[in-house]
């Protein structure tokens, strides 16, 4: 049997460390400032009054087919009814090409596959923008990049406003009045309290993206005041950053007609049972999006048809969405860059940095199909270890000596400074594209402060040192070091995605410049869905992940910027029995995020932000790897694209470039549509009608 007795913390080996430890400032360096890469386009900042507003019109206007197919046939209500009394309306002043006209698909290709429809059961669709444009949410988030920084604030949605109390505890919001879901069932408070009470506080209940109560507050509440009215009472006054957790992806609430009778609560299925009760087979679930799944063929293709209930109009009263269909490709994330380049796709992330060169110079050809466009260094990747030492994911003997080191400041400084991150990022691309990323915020955002930025460069020669000083010998004399006290080598298992070459290269090249330190790092290389279960389930030693909108916007998924709550965040949650083992600088993290969320101060944030990066990065609270700019590719007939859509800032841009709204002029219409002239058909019945 082999021996896993190693921890840290007895007094004889902490005076050890401490003899032989390097004084923390020569480990330190100048951190380069990244290479110059300027944004190729900039957004135009509005006020979010610019961009829409909620009102009656005097007339409706929905596709000619839909009137003559189906409300003269007798099976819609007429446009007028389908609406709500007062839809949204996006202005046309802020549409780049004004007013669109009807037609043509979206044609995305993506990497991942659909467990199922039950998003707020905890089921993915296979992302790539899929449950971005089923769910509709309270507020909205994605198109805040082109919001004036001074009026920054979520934006009205399915919350069509809301007002605080005096004391600021209180928040009452209004829904949209008569919005109904798309198979005509009405949207109301209902649907809303039953993913609060049912999902945010079953603790048995994980929503995709990971809402818990913690997300909107300790002790926070919500009730039901009528059938369009909720009110929110917080333990603070004014947290208006909870306005943020409101929007995708923590509070799009499913259709409860449909999902109630099979939640555990009013049925006598198991949990596993109800997330699993709309596999993908499941056709036209009913959505609140613009779009609903009519098709679905394994690894080839999800079709969606237009949302005849859709709840949002231009000014001209059109309803909206234009385009009348949506393909998501069943294919790899590669595949999305090669197509949507080629022309074959239109819509692609390109946030791989191995194929940056090639599509950069096909985009370059003037007979290029798609526009490309790059924005900021939003795309990042650190290296996570695990830090629960406390049971979290059941670790085993070996896996917990590991759990023990992570947990040791020294140790992952070591593994820190073993890494050379210039070589890293430009064994991905060439180029002015990576830069060299410590971890915590990223530079070139808002709250992002250099000055209390701590670095570790690359030094292996310290590392190794401060290895030894662990008691981290070769002892067998194989070329990996061994646990103290005759123990066995330290293996360290690493998870990534295998969907994403850019996640295993960053992956592999961790574990080869590792060698030489003397860890023997084990790829764990799993595929999306089967990842992200293992993750969310602790079931990992270290993981390399792309890291998510809270190190962007620092406004939109606060609460994960720390173990906030015992299921919140990434790479360190609470056991079975909700404990939490929090390092002492990680209680400090979490002071400072919570504090965060409760002041609108804006001087306040920026220091509170300037401390959070300085403990982040001093402690290596995870191992910075690279950050580098996406693009935004898009084939050219399309129009209404806003100018500066990110790929990634408050979310991704299949939010960002409010795709209801985009469409294609007539002499640009490609015959794409599988199904033209069909609505979705019955819940859980066949296809489109
Ligand atoms: C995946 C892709 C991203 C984006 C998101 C949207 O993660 O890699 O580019 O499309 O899905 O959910």
């Amino acid at each position: 049997m082999r021996k896993h007795t190693y921890a840290l913390g007895g007094a004889g080996l902490l005076l050890s460390v401490s003899m032989l430890a390097i004084p923390a400032q020569e480990l330190t360096g100048e951190l380069p400032d990244p290479p110059e890469f300027a944004a190729q386009s900039e957004p135009i900042f509005v006020s979010v009054g610019d961009i829409q507003e909620f009102k009656a019109l005097p007339e409706y206007h929905e596709p000619d087919w839909v009137t003559s197919k189906y409300v003269d046939a007798g099976t819609l209500p007429p446009v007028a009814e389908r609406l709500p009394k007062e839809p949204l309306v996006y202005k046309t002043a802020n549409m780049p090409d004004g007013i669109g006209v009807y037609g043509d698909t979206m044609r995305h290709v993506i990497g991942g596959r659909p467990e199922g429809w039950n998003y707020i059961g905890g089921q993915a669709q296979g992302w790539g923008g899929i449950d971005i444009g089923l769910s509709e949410c309270l507020t909205r988030t994605g198109p805040l990049f082109m919001i004036k920084a001074e009026e920054l604030e979520p934006l009205p949605n399915l919350a069509k406003g809301w007002e605080w109390s005096e004391d600021g505890k209180q928040l009452t919001m209004h829904l949209v009045e008569g919005a109904k879901w798309s198979d005509g069932d009405a949207f109301d408070t209902e649907d809303v309290m039953f993913y609060w009470d049912d999902h945010i506080m079953d603790p048995n209940v994980s929503p995709l993206n990971g809402g818990t109560p913690e997300t909107f507050g300790q002790g926070t509440t919500l009730e039901a005041i009528d059938a369009y009215t909720i009110k929110w009472t917080f333990q603070e006054a004014f947290p208006t950053q909870y306005l943020y957790a409101m929007a995708y992806g923590t509070f799009c609430p499913g259709p409860s007609h449909i999902l109630k009778p099979e939640h555990p609560k009013y049925s006598d299925n198991t949990y596993e049972q109800y997330k699993n009760a709309f596999p993908p087979e499941y056709m036209n679930i009913p959505v609140m999006g613009a779009w609903v799944p009519v098709e679905y063929r394994p690894d080839d293709i999800i079709v969606m048809r237009r949302n005849p209930y859709y709840w949002k109009v231009d000014e001209n009263g059109n309803q909206l969405p234009y385009l009348n269909e949506m393909h998501y490709r069943l294919s790899t994330w590669t595949d999305r860059d090669v197509q949507a380049v080629a022309g074959s796709g239109d819509f692609s992330n390109l946030e791989q940095a191995e194929s940056y060169v090639e599509a950069l110079r096909r985009s370059a050809e003037d007979s290029a199909p798609a526009r490309l466009q790059f924005g900021a260094r939003t795309i990042g990747y650190a290296l996570q270890m695990n830090l629960s030492g406390n049971g979290w994911g059941e670790p085993d003997d070996r896996a917990q000596s590991v759990r023990d080191l992570n947990r040791n400041l020294d140790f992952r400084k070591a593994v820190s400074i073993a890494l050379d991150r210039q070589r890293l990022g430009e064994s991905l691309v060439r180029g002015p594209f990576t830069a060299i990323y410590p971890g915590g915020l990223y530079a070139g955002t808002t709250y992002y402060d250099k000055a209390s930025t701590v670095y570790y460069p690359f030094n292996l020669e310290a590392a190794n040192g401060l290895l030894d000083g662990l008691g981290l010998a070769d002892t067998d004399a194989n070329g990996v070091r061994n646990f103290p006290d005759g123990g066995a080598d330290v293996e360290i298992t690493l998870l990534a995605n295998s969907d994403y070459g850019t996640d295993t290269n960053l992956a592999e090249g961790v574990m080869a410049q590792l060698e030489p330190l003397g860890l023997r790092v084990i790829a764990n290389f799993q595929s999306g869905t089967a990842r992200d279960d293992m993750a969310a389930a602790g079931q990992f030693d270290w993981q390399v992940a792309r890291q998510g909108a809270e190190l962007v916007s620092v406004v939109q998924g606060t609460a994960a910027l720390a173990p906030t709550g015992p299921r919140i965040h990434t790479f360190h949650r609470a056991n079975a029995d909700g404990e939490l083992d929090l390092l002492p600088f990680e209680e400090e993290l979490v002071a400072l995020v919570n504090k965060f969320v409760t002041t609108s101060d804006n001087a306040e944030r920026a220091d509170i932000m300037k401390q959070y990066q300085r403990i982040f990065t001093e402690n290596v609270y995870s191992v910075g790897l690279t950050q580098y700019p996406g693009a935004l590719i898009i084939n050219k007939r399309f129009a209404n694209i806003p100018a500066g859509s990110p790929i990634m800032m408050f979310n991704w841009a299949e939010d960002n470039i409010i795709r209801e709204r985009v469409f294609v002029p007539e002499d640009r219409q490609g015959s794409y549509e599988l199904h033209p002239e069909t609505l979705p058909g019955e819940p859980g019945g066949a296809g489109p009608v």
